[in-house]
C-alpha cells in the first residue's frame, strides 16, 4: 500500500543547477539534489530527461549548484523552475560567475554554490542521475538560512511541475487535500476519511467496495 502523504514527510531543500559553458548555458530549479558519499564528496542531481539542462550537463559532463536562501525572490525560481532554457535564455541579466570547467554558476540568491563534474549517469525512466564528484565550493552568505522545499510550497504558494521527481505524489495528494477527504456511500450511508484510513479514498482501486454494504466505489460521493 502506498499512501502519497507519506513523500509530503520527506525533506528537501531548492536549488538552481546550472551547466554549459560562456557561450551556451542555462539552469533548472530542482529540489532533489543529495550528497551520496563523502569521500569522495559526491553529490546526485535528478534531473528530468525532457529539461533542456538535460541535454547540456550530458554534453559538457558538469554542473553547478547553486543553494537558495530563504527569502529567495519568487521572480528567480519562476524564470528556472516554470520555464525552458529551450524557449529563453534565462542566464540573461543574471549575476552569474564561471567555475574551473567553465560551468556557469548563478550567483543571484544563492548562499552558497558546489561545482561538480560528472563521474556517473544512472537512467531512472523519466530522469537521468548524475552523480557528480564535487571540484570547489564557495560559502557567499552566512548569516542566511537555506530554502526548504516545504518553506518553497507554504510561503510561494506553488507546487513542483511536472518535470520534479516529486510531482506525482504532490497532485495526487492536495486532490485527495482539496476535496476534504470525506466520501459517503449512498448505499449505507457508512462515511470513508482520508485522515483515518491508510489510503486516500482517490486512490483505491476501481474494484474496491463499500467495508459496510459492499457497493461499488461508484456509490460514494463527496461529502
Ligand atoms: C520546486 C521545483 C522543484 C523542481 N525539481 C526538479 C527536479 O528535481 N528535477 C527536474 O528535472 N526538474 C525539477 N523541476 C522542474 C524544472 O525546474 C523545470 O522543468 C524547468 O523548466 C526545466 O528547465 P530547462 O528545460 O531549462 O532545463 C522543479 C521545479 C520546481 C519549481
Amino acid at each position: 500500500m502506498i499512501n502519497v502523504e507519506a513523500f509530503k514527510r520527506m525533506s528537501y531543500g531548492l536549488y538552481v543547477v546550472c551547466s554549459g559553458n560562456q557561450n551556451q548555458g542555462n539552469g533548472y530549479i530542482s529540489n532533489s539534489i543529495f550528497q551520496v558519499t563523502a569521500q569522495p564528496a559526491q553529490i546526485a542531481a535528478c534531473c528530468h530527461k525532457d529539461n533542456f539542462t538535460a541535454k547540456i550537463i550530458q554534453k559538457t559532463g558538469s554542473y553547478s549548484i547553486s543553494i537558495l536562501h530563504n527569502e529567495a525572490k519568487t521572480s528567480v525560481i519562476d524564470k528556472f523552475g516554470y520555464q525552458s532554457g529551450a524557449d529563453i535564455d534565462k542566464l540573461k541579466g543574471m549575476n552569474v560567475e564561471y567555475g574551473g570547467t567553465g560551468v556557469p554558476i548563478l550567483l543571484n540568491e544563492a548562499i552558497a554554490w558546489i561545482e561538480c563534474k560528472v563521474v556517473k549517469t544512472v537512467d531512472v525512466g523519466t530522469h537521468l542521475m548524475f552523480i557528480g564528484e564535487v571540484l570547489q565550493t564557495e560559502l557567499l552568505d552566512k548569516s542566511k538560512q537555506a530554502m526548504t522545499y516545504n518553506e518553497f510550497k507554504e510561503n510561494k504558494q506553488r507546487t513542483a511541475p511536472p518535470n520534479a521527481p516529486t510531482h506525482i505524489e504532490e497532485s495526487k495528494a492536495s486532490k485527495a487535500e482539496k476535496s476534504g477527504g470525506k466520501y459517503q456511500c449512498q448505499q449505507c450511508g457508512f462515511v470513508y476519511e482520508n485522515n483515518k484510513e491508510d489510503k486516500p479514498f482517490e486512490e483505491l482501486p476501481d474494484d474496491w467496495t463499500c467495508p459496510v454494504c459492499g457497493a461499488p466505489k461508484s456509490a460514494f460521493e463527496e461529502v
